[in-house]
């Protein structure tokens, strides 16, 4: 096996790269540039597998950088599925909760409706359907709400705020899974051989009010000095973005769970191993 993570300077694909033969980020291999990716795999034959970790994930900004994001989001798994065709590799690529609008609230299967309702949402799920269309045998993989140790993400920089002996104010009003990286990871790895549409994402949905008083009990007992004053739940509407954003977007994760034969763990559990490891690094 011979396996290439794109995206590998990121949140997700730093913890793949660790299991890859070939790890490139946007300067070794443009996603949106056929002719560059087709150029990485002549110089670099025997490419069996290829995951697509690479995005344009900034979802406001994707609002007014609309061309950029879908020749990354779009484009980039079309060129990626066109040339795992040409070169009999496989491909799994890394979608999102925002192809759905949010509106059910229900956990959401594989074949519920999508609408996404931010422009990064409509990018995302162009690419979905592009990279079936030039290679049926893909397997993609919606993820949400994605924290780790690499990259820049909301919990990282929670961490950072429950130092601080400020009040902080988190929405109280959408929900979703958290997912921890190094589990997302090690499920994408196990699906190299699957095609089809997948959800993943730790159990437990949680709003991030939730999410934050659960973060400082586990900092604490972790062994961070927390010096937040409150923590407050928020609506969502406190702090106006140019994207919309579901309010309900939890997956059934169950049809990843048979084909693994496993049962996921909480993300609280995560948040645990994080934490540990986080302070594991400060100290
Ligand atoms: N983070 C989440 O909460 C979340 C939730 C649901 C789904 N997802 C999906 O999960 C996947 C991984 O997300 P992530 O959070 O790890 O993203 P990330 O941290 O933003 O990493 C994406 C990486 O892709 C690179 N990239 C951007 N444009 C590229 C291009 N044209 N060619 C090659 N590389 C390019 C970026 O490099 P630069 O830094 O140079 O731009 C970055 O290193 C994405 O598909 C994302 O849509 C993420």
């Amino acid at each position: 096996m011979k396996l290439w993570v794109t995206g590998a300077d990121g949140l997700l694909g730093s913890v793949v790269r660790k299991a890859a033969a070939l790890a490139t980020g946007r300067r070794e291999a443009d996603i949106g540039d056929l002719d560059a990716i087709r150029s990485f795999a002549s110089l670099n034959p025997g490419i069996t597998h290829i995951v697509n970790c690479a995005a344009f994930s900034l979802v406001d900004l994707a609002e007014t950088n609309r061309d950029e994001a879908f020749r990354t989001n779009a484009l980039g798994p079309e060129n990626l599925g066109i040339l795992a065709a040409e070169i009999g590799a496989r491909i799994v690529h890394i979608s999102t909760d925002y192809v759905f609008p949010g509106t059910l609230h229900r956990p959401l299967k594989e074949d519920d409706p999508v609408e996404p309702c931010s422009h990064y949402g409509f990018t995302k799920l162009e690419g979905e359907r592009r990279l079936l269309k030039v290679n049926p045998k893909a397997c993609i993989i919606r993820t949400s709400w994605i924290f780790g140790q690499g990259g820049k993400n909301f919990v990282a920089k929670l961490l950072q705020m429950l130092q601080k002996p400020e009040e902080i104010r988190l929405t109280d009003d959408n929900w979703n899974l958290p997912t921890y990286a190094p589990d997302l990871s090690d499920a994408v790895l196990r699906m190299l051989e699957a095609s089809g549409i997948y959800h993943f994402a730790n159990r437990g949905a949680a709003n991030k009010y939730e999410f934050g008083l659960a973060m400082r009990e586990e900092a604490e007992a972790a062994g961070f000095s927390i010096a937040a004053k409150r923590i407050l739940g928020v609506p969502a509407s406190t702090f106006p973005s140019p994207a919309g954003r579901p309010v309900y977007s939890v997956f059934d994760v169950s049809k990843i769970e048979r084909e693994l034969g496993v049962s996921i763990r909480p993300w609280r559990e995560g948040l645990r191993e994080f934490l540990q490891e986080a302070y594991g690094k400060i100290s």
